[in-house]
């Protein structure tokens, strides 16, 4: 609310931002008076950009790689359908989320800036949706950040060995302080810019992370519960693709699995220059299926080994595992390692969520860099402080719901569907096919294909899984 009311107040009393697309510059124009004054320019801003394809490349697999992967995405599988779910999965993937993630790209690179003024520069009217997509995001990035702190807690308590229950933890405050430190390390990344905040820490942390996961889940193949662990994740149970929730299930965890419809990807492709967006979003695409699959790998074998319910649901990273940890030989290490990795995968999730409204408070409004993401910061704290609560001896619940369970739902699954429906009608509908086509490489019959699946393909299945999620089909 705090961002909304002071991005609604700049819009309308104080300045725009508008691009000189020859110069690659932003110009910030200050209206002087409501009279009717000439803009006067006030400063020049050169628009940040990646260093290279492969800083971008980096950036977006962490965006997409997050708790997303490594903790929902193999749950999900064992309850619907083991290896089964991989069709649905791989089709949600490849026929809709693929296309969307290149509309985003080819909205931000062709429109040169982020979410709220790409809109705007497409229909002066749709910059209320952009303000919408930046509102989800942030309620979003508020409940998701929770998460994220516990990760940090579980991953300094394997370190330093002091054993975590999460039921003890969660009785106490303690979750507040990590959820502050959580916040710090995603405003610190954010705040030092592109190039040296969100890619530098995605060139560190992807590598490393892709390191741990290679390691772990060779170490849980050779464990006892190996053979027992792999055939409850992969045997494939075909009869459940008669069912339309795993359907959904596949449709909603693709999605949020690769960060898409959330203007994440439009803001990072705004700063990017050339290169082939089918063939990047491609390596990001497989990148992220390829490290979700591999969680599973690891995660399976260790709880069949640790004699634990595979069927633990949410419960799996943060009750089950931790204690399968505490059950098997060189666990505290084990943990430390799986928790690090966690922590890795959802900062840089985190990093590109906070990255959309200080983005558009800096194309749309001029701010600073620094003063847009601090001022972000606060107001995203805010918004996850009752998640937060939800989760400490305060027990904030809204009709017996824990509230941060209820923000998963009403902002992380239908907001996100809601936000994604807006860019594929947006992109699709009103940026013109032309300008597309001159971001895909031509108007040939694949952009043809391509533009009938983002028109009606990407919609017609958000709006199914919308109404799908609506009835918790999934559920
Ligand atoms: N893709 C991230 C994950 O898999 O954890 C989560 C996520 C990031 C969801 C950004 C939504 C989003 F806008």
């Amino acid at each position: 609310m705090l961002l909304l009311t002071a991005v609604v107040w700049d819009i309308r009393y104080k300045s725009a931002v508008v691009r000189d697309t020859r110069a690659g510059m932003h110009i910030k124009v200050e209206r002087l008076s409501t009279s009717g004054n000439r803009p006067r320019t006030v400063r020049n801003m050169k628009r940040e950009e990646w260093s290279s394809t492969l800083g971008f490349i980096l950036a977006s697999v962490g965006s997409a790689v997050g708790i997303g992967n490594i903790w929902r995405f193999p749950y999900v599988v064992g309850a619907n359908g083991g290896g089964a779910f991989l069709v649905p999965y791989l089709i949600s993937v490849l026929l809709f989320g693929l296309p969307l993630m290149v509309l985003e790209l080819a909205i931000g690179r062709s429109t040169g800036t982020s979410v709220v003024s790409a809109f705007r520069s497409i229909r002066q009217r749709f910059s209320a949706a952009g303000l919408v997509i930046v509102a989800i995001v942030s309620l979003i990035l508020g409940y998701y950040l929770v998460i994220t702190s516990w990760v940090l807690a579980y991953a300094l308590s394997f370190t330093l060995n002091l054993p975590m229950d999460f039921g003890a933890f969660t009785d106490s405050y303690l979750p507040l302080i990590f959820f502050l430190l959580a916040g710090l390390a995603v405003f610190v990344t954010v705040r030092s810019g592109v190039r040296e905040g969100i890619e530098r820490a995605s060139r560190y942390l992807i590598p490393v992370l892709v390191m741990i996961l290679l390691f772990l889940v060779a170490f849980s193949l050779t464990q006892p519960g190996a053979v027992e662990g792999v055939g409850f994740y992969l045997s494939p149970d075909y009869s459940r693709l008669t069912d339309p929730g795993v359907w959904i299930a596949a449709f909603g965890q693709a999605f949020f699995s690769l960060s898409v419809g959330m203007g994440i990807l439009l803001t990072y492709g705004s700063y990017l220059k050339g290169g082939d967006l089918f063939r990047n979003a491609s390596i990001i695409v497989v990148a992220d299926m390829l490290i979700a699959v591999l969680a599973g790998l690891m995660i399976f074998p260790l709880v069949f080994t640790a004699g634990l319910d595979p069927a633990a649901g949410v419960n799996l990273a943060f009750i089950a595992l931790p204690s399968a940890f505490t059950e098997i030989r060189f666990g505290l290490v084990l943990g430390a390692l799986f928790f690090w990795m966690l922590f890795a995968a959802a900062l840089t999730s985190a990093v590109s969520m906070l990255e959309v409204p200080v983005a558009a408070l800096i194309d749309s409004y001029g701010y600073p860099r620094k003063r847009a993401t601090l001022l972000v910061f606060a107001a995203v704290m805010l918004l996850g402080l009752p998640s937060a609560l939800s989760y400490t001896a305060l027990k904030l619940e809204v009709f017996g719901t824990p509230f941060l369970d209820l923000a998963d739902y009403a902002f992380g699954t239908i907001g996100l569907i809601v936000a994604g429906l807006i860019i594929s009608i947006v992109g699709g509908w009103f940026m013109g096919r032309t300008r597309i086509c001159a971001e895909i490489g031509g108007c040939g019959w694949q952009q043809t294909v391509y533009m009938a699946l983002i028109r009606y393909g990407v919609p017609a299945i958000l709006l199914i899984t919308l109404i799908g999620s609506f009835f918790r089909v999934t559920e």
